[in-house]
């Protein structure tokens, strides 16, 4: 059974009576606008494109095909593949890209990315500045979808959704017909707009499984190595070939990881052409460390300012090895995915990425820093307070955390950060 057919025909109220949670009615949206836009909507006109950041640098890949076949959407959702806990359930390749097979045998690296309904359209900038294979795990999505027409190409999507309650009211009761395929971000605007108040305070007071999601995208690649990001990190331009050449001479025989890193940009500055153009940002403040001001044990261990000054820009090569490596440092790497995984007890905000990395450490993994690659977050943070749903799912977490630690140590005989002998360093985390 094609359930985006059903949602074609029929709207997607039919899932209403399903056993499926609420958040699959938003991802039938989402496919259902792909589909419509895939096959009747392709004369986007440029201007109906949104331009959430400063203008990107010229396509990288301008010779994409955008096809008139229906996409095939390999998507029942009575089947599926639940988590340890049957809380949550994914879907495999639930929407294949043409060049993604391929495109999986000819790079090295496959980037993995994961994301929720309110960033999705960050991976219309990731997927220009990233020409190789896109795993991209999709918890609920539908704002600016369209714009995934453009690069769906090289993307394989993942579904997840949770296991919840049925919502009461009726969902998207008007069907595509009444949308307009010309103006879809409008349509798209109409959509959303129909999600039941439920579903909103749904999404608010449920935390994204942010784990689980790695997990899906980078399972899903099928290249030797994965590159997991966040959806909103951009890889500087010619990031997947560079790191192609790179690993054709690597010869890495203990257990590596190839940190790429990751700068914050002022909105108001165009997107770094290369690694001369970031120094000099950030030499002018436009440009610095990703959460220097927020929380900067997150990236300090790179050590930014060694990095900077190696001036060599014609491969990628390691700039130099982390050698101050401390708890809650959470770089963006490459790796092989035999890489421990990324543990689904922690869900919503605190201990997701960082706890994986120390596992890393842990089991004996080294970080080397690549360059004169990078990858770029929109945007000078700044501290401000926390809202206090994300304080407590910190809070949730932490507790989980004193168990996973006893794990890791009982797993590796290590303690080379010394966690488990102190406890003092909890007072550290965020
Ligand atoms: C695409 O749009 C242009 C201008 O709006 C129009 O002239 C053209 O016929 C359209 N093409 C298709 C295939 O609809
Ligand atoms: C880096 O980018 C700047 C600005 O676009 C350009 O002038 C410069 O030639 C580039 N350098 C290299 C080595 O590509
Ligand atoms: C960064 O590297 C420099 C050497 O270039 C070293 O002196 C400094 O201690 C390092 N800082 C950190 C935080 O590792």
């Amino acid at each position: 059974m094609h359930f985006v057919s059903i949602c074609h025909q029929h709207g997607c109220k039919l899932w209403n009576v399903s056993v499926l949670s609420i958040l699959v009615l938003t991802a039938c949206n989402v496919l259902l606008m792909l589909r419509l836009l895939h096959t009747e909507c392709t004369n986007i006109s440029a201007d109906s494109v949104p331009k959430p950041h400063p203008p990107l640098p010229p396509l990288i890949l301008d010779n994409v095909v955008i096809s008139n076949v229906s996409p095939i959407f390999n998507v029942d959702p009575r089947l599926g593949r639940w988590d340890t806990r049957h809380t949550y359930k994914m879907i495999d390749h639930a929407l294949v890209g043409t060049l993604f097979t391929e495109l999986s045998e000819s790079f090295s690296v496959c980037l993995a990315t994961q994301t929720s309904l309110e960033k999705v359209h960050s991976l219309v900038q990731v997927a220009h500045h990233w020409n190789g294979p896109i795993s991209a795990a999709l918890f609920a999505a539908g704002d600016e979808e369209f714009s995934i027409l453009q690069v769906r190409e090289r993307v394989s999507f993942q579904l997840a959704f949770p296991k919840e309650k049925i919502p009461t009211t009726s969902l998207f009761v008007e069907t595509s017909s009444h949308l307009d395929c010309t103006r879809p971000e409008a349509s798209l605007g109409k959509l959303l707009k129909k999600r039941s108040p439920d579903i909103v305070r749904w999404r608010l007071r449920n935390p994204y499984p942010q784990n689980h999601m790695r997990n899906l995208a980078r399972k899903n690649c099928q290249s030797p190595h994965v590159f997991l990001t966040d959806v909103d990190i951009i890889p500087s331009t010619n990031l997947a070939d560079g790191l192609n050449n790179f690993f054709k001479t690597e010869n890495c025989n203990a257990l590596c990881a190839y940190v790429v890193p990751t700068y914050e940009l002022d909105d108001r500055v165009q997107f770094p052409r290369n690694k001369t153009e970031l120094v000099r940002l950030t030499g002018r403040g436009l440009a610095r460390p990703f959460h220097h001001k927020v929380f900067i044990y997150n990236q300090f261990a790179t050590n930014f300012s060694r990095w900077e000054q190696d001036k060599y820009i014609n491969a990628v090569h390691v700039s130099h090895k982390v050698t101050n490596f401390e708890f809650l440092y959470e770089p963006f790497y490459v790796a092989s995915d035999s890489v421990p995984p990324h543990d689904e007890r922690f869900i919503g905000y605190g201990f997701t990425r960082n706890t994986q990395v120390y596992e890393m450490y842990v089991a004996g993994y080294e970080f080397f820093v690549l360059s004169p690659v990078f990858t770029i977050h929109w945007g000078l943070q700044h501290r401000k307070g926390r809202p206090s749903w994300r304080e407590r799912q910190n809070t949730n977490n932490r507790k989980n955390f004193d168990q996973f630690k006893r794990e890791v140590f009982a797993r590796y005989h290590k303690d080379p950060l010394r966690m488990v002998a102190h406890q003092s360093k909890d007072n550290k985390l965020k």
